[in-house]
């Protein structure tokens, strides 16, 4: 099998939109689902790892010319990871680790200064990201709130609609007590790598 690890064009869209939906069936994220790619306001690294014209993993990065204008905290220029992700039947050959590594040669050539990323309570990830130098930083909690849930949470002041179900974020301090008020919750953790400071 011969891997090729390039640039995204736009004729891979629907394979890279495939390729992430099947990536993220068994993480924490699966039922958030792009139809379409997306398109960075900022510029952006955005590679493909492609197998046999097969695009079987891929990892975006929007990145700042600026301080402060993509991620959420850290010193000098970031580069956040939007998207990371290998089709299952491709997991644990490396082409993750070989999708960072191409990535943090370019983010070094760029200039930037660290890389951020963002993933919810999947072991395994947060042990990817680990083994690859990642710090964890803070956390959150992601909230799904359904049913009898929404009582004393969200109602309508609008006639006739009636919410069924919310999203929320808690960075309060009592997780517990969320966790134990709500069916579905993750918490969401900041990863952070240092890159350029040889
Ligand atoms: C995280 C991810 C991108 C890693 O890609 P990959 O190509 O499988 O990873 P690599 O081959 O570079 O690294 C493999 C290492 O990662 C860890 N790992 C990856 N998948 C694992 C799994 N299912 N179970 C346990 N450890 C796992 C292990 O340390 C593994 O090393 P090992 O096989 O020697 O034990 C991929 O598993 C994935 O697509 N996950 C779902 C999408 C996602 O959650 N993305 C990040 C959040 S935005």
């Amino acid at each position: 099998m011969d891997l090729e690890i390039r640039n995204y064009r736009n004729e891979d869209e629907d394979g890279w939109v495939r390729c992430r939906t099947l990536s993220f069936l068994d993480t924490a994220y699966y039922d958030h689902v792009l139809r379409e790619k997306e398109v960075y306001e900022n510029p952006s690294i955005e590679l493909v790892a492609v197998i046999e014209n097969t695009i079987v993993g891929l990892l975006d990065i929007e990145y700042e010319r600026k301080e402060g204008t993509v991620c959420s905290r850290g010193n000098g220029l970031g580069g956040m990871i939007w998207h990371v992700a290998v089709h299952p039947d491709f997991r644990r050959k490396g082409i993750g680790k070989k999708l960072l590594l191409k990535s943090q040669e370019i983010s070094n050539e760029i200039g930037l200064d660290y890389l951020e990323a963002w993933t919810r309570d999947d072991e395994w990830v947060k042990n990817w990201y680990e083994l690859h130098g990642f710090q964890q930083e803070e956390s959150y909690l992601h909230v799904f709130i359904d049913g009898e849930e929404l009582s004393g949470v969200m109602k309508s002041d609008i006639p006739h609609l009636h919410p069924v179900g919310a999203f929320a974020h808690y960075v309060g301090e009592d997780n517990d007590a969320i966790k134990k008020k709500f069916k579905r919750t993750h918490e969401c953790f900041c990863y952070k790598k240092k890159i350029n400071c040889e």
